[in-house]
């Protein structure tokens, strides 16, 4: 693989970043009414509309040959194809074989997963159905009405995430709660809403070693043993995990294990076993249109070509705003309140993903690699950071998401936030000129020293770059959609920035950092040797605690 700034494309960019990259996109779309056709792609019902980003046709054309010259296309056929793409951890990447609907073979070193792919979706079809229906019972006999995910990363913000995105669809007498933090806060108010009696918990963990998980896990099961004993624990604990054995030794039976494989990556696995908690709020043909859409999100990955596909055209306006324009980072402003962990979810899916400095040959990268991901729903963040993204000094892309239609169709709500949306991208888009905001301040009759003084504080510089994807409704499918657009755009990107997209070695170091602090943490324990901050912030901590 050959390092992007080498590719001849690379060097194209560049150049055209010193001429239409510096252009106003208000000329831009005042020279061609036809700008939005040009520029926006669907597929079903979803529309990407890129039109509002500092591109052209020739830049367009660049940044497809990038994509070209990077490899993509192979790329992408060996992911899907079950080749061992994670180079550092030498495991295939496979988690569209987690949503495959056709009918068709993945074979990871010539063995077909999805016939065990299909047997855990079987098992997890009987046991949501059994759960909602009332028919799995606690330890005293009563139905469940709490089911607490106890999970972090990506066994937590898949699941937070979709649960929260398909609230129109939950059953009204079952609820689904999530407990991540090691911060015991977070167990002690979950656990105040539940009744051990009608608690049922999916304790999510791919490895099953994870601290934080193990730790709430055990708080929750001593809660249950003490109210209901230890005989309580089959009817209320199951286990979501790729580790028979630490699922067991923790004291969960395996026949209530679901199991996942090593190919699927801890945020891109709510589409497996970690989906559980979704497929008991939402039912199972709701979990199956989700892998339905996410599976159509994957054949037009998989087939269309690279200038109509809109994962790779997300992933090439990223690379250009970010590579060649000089965006570090970017927002996710859904204007969808039901997509309200969407940021979060996406924060661990980019830049877990492509938070990387070492490109897959080893040598250290000479270029940007993943941006820093933030973001709030629309309306709300408009009142917080918008002010920066408007006249800030850095450039901060934005994607946009909305829903034409609302689950709740209340008075004009849903055309208000609808206004708010267009007009956001517009504005940044358009800025306001100098001559505009003069005009308004004399039409408000404002006195000429007045204007003088305001003037220069009145005027947005624009051509800020935005996509906008718009949807009908969010429906499961169109969730699933969306997912699985954000996951191969990130793909796309890391083949582009020649990173490995799939290990996550960064996190390590903090792990095994903390555990080596623990018992320094209390007193009479030697205090290992340590930078004089850390050290002096043990101390002032056993300080603090005596
Ligand atoms: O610490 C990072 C991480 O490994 C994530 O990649 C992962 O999603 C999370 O921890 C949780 O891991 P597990 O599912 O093994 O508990």
């Amino acid at each position: 693989m050959a390092h992007p700034t080498s590719l001849p494309a690379w060097k194209d960019l560049e150049a055209l970043a010193a001429t239409t990259g510096r252009r106003p996109m208000r000329e831009m779309f005042a020279e061609d009414p036809e700008r939005f056709g040009r520029f926006s792609a669907r597929l079903d019902g979803l529309l990407l509309d890129y039109s509002k980003n500092r591109i052209d046709e020739d830049v367009m054309a660049a940044l497809l040959r990038l994509a070209a010259q990077a490899g993509v296309p192979a790329a992408r056929d060996a992911m899907i194809g079950g080749a061992r793409i994670n180079v550092t951890e030498r495991r295939a990447v496979l988690h569209t074989a987690l949503r495959n609907r056709s009918d068709r073979p993945v074979t990871v070193d010539g063995h077909d997963v999805m016939p065990e792919v299909r047997a855990v979706l079987e098992r997890m079809k009987a046991f949501a159905g059994r759960v909602r229906s009332g028919e799995w019972r606690g330890a005293t006999g009563r139905p469940m009405r709490n089911v607490v995910n106890i999970g972090i990363g990506g066994s937590d913000l898949g699941p937070v995430m979709v649960t929260e995105a398909l609230k129109p669809y939950h059953k009204d007498d079952l609820a689904v709660r999530f407990i991540s933090n090691v911060d015991g806060s977070h167990a002690a108010e979950v656990l105040k809403l539940c009744d051990p009696e009608t608690t049922l918990f999916i304790v999510a963990s791919k490895t099953f070693t994870t601290q934080e998980t193990i730790a709430n896990a055990r708080t929750c099961r001593a809660w249950a043993v003490e109210r209901l004993g230890e005989a309580a624990i089959p009817a209320h604990f199951v286990a979501l995990s790729t580790n028979a054995e630490a699922v067991a030794g923790f004291g969960i039976d395996t026949a209530n294990m679901f199991g996942f494989w090593d190919w699927v990556g801890g945020r891109y696995s709510l589409w497996s076993a970690i989906g559980l908690s979704i497929a008991v709020a939402v039912g199972f043909e709701r979990f199956e249109e989700l892998l339905a859409g996410g599976h159509a999100m994957d054949e037009h990955f998989r087939t269309a070509p690279l200038e109509a596909n809109l994962p790779v055209i997300l992933a090439l306006i990223g690379i250009w705003n970010a590579n060649f324009l000089g965006a570090e980072s970017y927002a996710v402003l859904p204007y969808d309140q039901y997509l309200h962990r969407l940021p979060a979810y996406l924060q661990q899916l980019d830049m877990e993903s492509n938070g990387k400095g070492t490109a897959k040959d080893g040598a250290p990268v000479a270029w940007g690699t993943g941006p820093v991901v933030f973001g709030e729903p629309g309306t709300n963040g408009q009142h917080a950071f918008y002010q920066l993204i408007h006249q800030g000094t850095r450039l901060i892309p934005c994607d946009f998401l909305a829903a034409a239609h609302s689950h709740n169709p209340l008075g004009e709500h849903h055309l208000m936030l609808l206004s708010n949306v267009l007009a956001q991208a517009e504005a940044l888009m358009r800025g306001k000129t100098e001559a505009e905001a003069r005009a308004e301040l004399e039409q408000a009759g404002t006195a000429a020293d007045e204007i003088a003084r305001q003037l220069p504080h009145r005027v947005f510089p624009g051509n800020r770059p935005s996509n906008t994807l718009l949807y009908p409704r969010l429906d499961p499918f169109t969730l699933g959609m969306l997912i699985a657009l954000y996951e191969h755009k990130v793909f796309v990107q890391g083949v582009v920035w020649d990173v490995c997209s799939f290990d996550q070695w960064g996190v390590e170091l903090g792990k095994v950092l903390a555990k080596a602090i623990l018992p320094e943490l209390s007193p009479g324990n030697t205090i290992g040797s340590h930078d004089c901050s850390t050290a002096g912030l043990i101390k002032a901590i056993r300080a603090l605690r005596q």
